[in-house]
């Protein structure tokens, strides 16, 4: 197996266009549940930073958004440091020792219900190691700070959401599978109801242990037991000795210069990063402000084209794969630009060949949180269980529901994931890898100073969303608030769809079609989390997404 010459971290949240009274200028904090964003302004008003912010955000959406994130996954967090260092912080689940590559193939066949659902479907989760380690080395508080009030919270419970509700009734049948889940989610076999109370015994002890014990409680102790004793019992290959073998992954931030911005991101085993660096790098040959709405979109289309073909074929854990890095080389997206014609949709029946292809380069459902405070740290984070309620399984007696982010695994060259994502060797399962993240924290310089922060979830369309948001902010002059709420398309190569927000005005999608894009309509795509310095550089501005409940706060 290869060293990476690669390693990171990365978190995110984001959330809605709610506006907050007054100009912030001690600092700011943006993510999808209300009460995490409290935890988080209170982490900074009470003497912490904006590392110590995100880690509450993130410890509190653990309990209050449960089917996104949480300690039973993994997370990559970006941050930017007053000194003005960068670092990436890779807290990716990691397969077990006995996983294989054709582990998820039955009868010939790559069978998604296994990565997806259940025993098979989780890594080691990566959370709880990234936030210890980002709170002692750049925190000015502890993880117990930030621990106890989110175990409060689990304990005394909180109003279940409509959108939380809904996705309870979308998932009954799977959650029934596992008595501990659906003694939590379906109390007397019922999905709770928006408004109902969660609480959750058992999560807050794990939370309390954790406080009082730290990370070798979870990695090496009795949570590893717990999840090995349960994975043996129920058909599963993660053992207590996986857990012992966890480790973090100080990844080297990726970046790229678009029209005098600079634009730092996360690299592999996210996809995001190198991804939405590339598409910009093609899209810096178009003069996009003063295209019309149409042709704009429809040159971004084929850009993130181009984009997801290279990611089904060149991408994966740079621990065992060689990325290339000339797929962010400015010369290789002036060739790709070179294809796009601005009246016709290209045929690409193939990835791209980018410059240094035979050498080492990168050797190396989601939430999305920001934050920044005055000194001048900031934090973008994207975290996950994968898809909705992930494995959907909790770990009886801990309250922690598992990921099941081996799905992000090519399970089967040709099989489609949960996000219709198909992919290559590259990204093949091997024991002790980490699947490929599509997670996309990324932090925007001007002049060598941070002006903004961003990421997104939702799978495959982050790499689109993010990318939007930092061309309608750049280009267009868009505010954070704007930039969020704007209606969004995402093209991923495979299938050959264009999907369009159904907001899209009706004369673009006619437009889009008429070029030649297979235009898909989707009541929203992906939810993102904006914070911002404002024009004059005096204060905070940020943005939660508009498709969701969060707040963005700053005092
Ligand atoms: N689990 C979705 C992603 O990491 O892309």
């Amino acid at each position: 197996m290869k060293k990476p010459l690669f390693t990171i971290i990365v978190i995110s949240f984001c959330a809605a266009t709610k506006f907050f009274a007054g100009e912030p200028t001690n600092g700011i904090v943006a993510s999808v549940h209300p009460l995490a964003t409290q935890a988080g302004l209170s982490a900074l008003k009470s003497g912490g930073n904006a590392i110590d912010a995100a880690i509450a955000v993130g410890l509190t959406l653990g309990v209050v958004d449960t089917h996104n994130s949480g300690i039973g996954g993994g997370c990559f967090m970006l941050i930017h440091l007053a000194n003005g260092k960068n670092f990436c912080l890779d807290g990716r689940e990691m397969a077990g020792a006995a996983a294989t590559r054709d582990m998820f193939v039955r009868n010939g066949k790559g069978d998604t219900s296994l990565s997806q659902v259940g025993a098979l479907a989780s890594g080691v989760p990566g959370e709880v190691a990234v936030f210890e380690y980002a709170e002692k080395n750049f925190g000015k508080k502890t993880l117990r700070d930030a621990l106890l009030p989110a175990a409060e919270i689990a304990e005394n419970g909180f109003p279940i959401p409509a959108n939380y509700a809904k996705l309870i009734e979308a998932e009954k049948a799977r959650i029934q599978k596992f008595p501990a889940t659906a003694a939590l989610l379906l109390p007397d076999g019922n999905p709770l109801q928006t408004g109902d109370i969660l609480k959750q015994p058992d999560l807050a002890k794990t939370y309390r242990s954790l406080a009082a014990n730290g990370s070798d409680w979870f990695y090496r102790g009795p949570f590893a037991a717990a999840v090995g004793d349960w994975m043996a019992a129920s058909g599963g290959i993660l053992t207590s000795n996986d857990f012992a073998n966890y480790h973090i992954e100080l990844r080297e931030p990726i970046s790229t210069t678009y029209r005098g911005f600079e634009i730092v991101s996360f690299p592999p085993p996210s996809s995001g990063g190198v991804h939405v660096l590339e598409i910009l790098n093609i899209l810096e040959h178009f003069d996009l402000k003063n295209l019309d709405d149409s042709t704009r979109l429809h040159v971004i289309a084929e850009a993130m084209k181009l984009a997801f073909a290279d990611r089904a074929y060149w991408l994966g854990d740079p621990a065992f794969v060689n990325v290339p890095r000339g797929l962010i080389a400015k010369t290789y997206a002036a060739g790709l630009a070179q294809k796009i014609n601005l009246t016709n949709t290209m045929a690409l029946p193939e990835h791209g060949l980018p410059p240094d292809w035979q050498t080492d380069l990168f050797k190396k459902h989601t939430t999305h949180f920001c934050t920044a405070d005055a000194a001048g740290n900031w934090v973008a984070c994207t975290a996950t269980i994968n898809t909705s309620f992930g494995s959907k399984v909790v770990i009886p007696g801990t309250g922690v529901l598992m990921n099941n982010q081996m799905d992000d695994f090519s399970i089967q060259p040709g099989v489609a994931n949960h996000f219709g994502l198909v992919g290559a060797d590259a990204n093949s399962v091997a024991p002790g890898k980490r699947p490929l993240s599509s997670m996309s924290p990324a932090i925007v310089f001007k002049n060598g100073e941070p002006v903004i922060a961003l990421g997104a979830a939702g799978g495959p369309k982050i790499i689109s969303a993010v990318l939007q948001e930092i061309v309608d902010m750049i280009d267009l002059g868009e505010t954070p608030a704007q930039a969020v709420a704007t209606p969004r398309i995402h093209e991923q190569w495979s299938p050959d769809q264009l999907y369009v927000e159904k907001k899209l005005p009706d004369d673009l999608k006619k437009n889009l079609a008429a070029r030649g894009h297979k235009i898909s309509e989707l009541p929203q795509q992906a939810i993102s989390q904006i914070v911002a310095r404002t024009p004059d550089g005096k204060s905070f501005t940020g943005a939660a997404d508009p498709r969701s409940n969060g707040t963005a706060e700053g005092w």
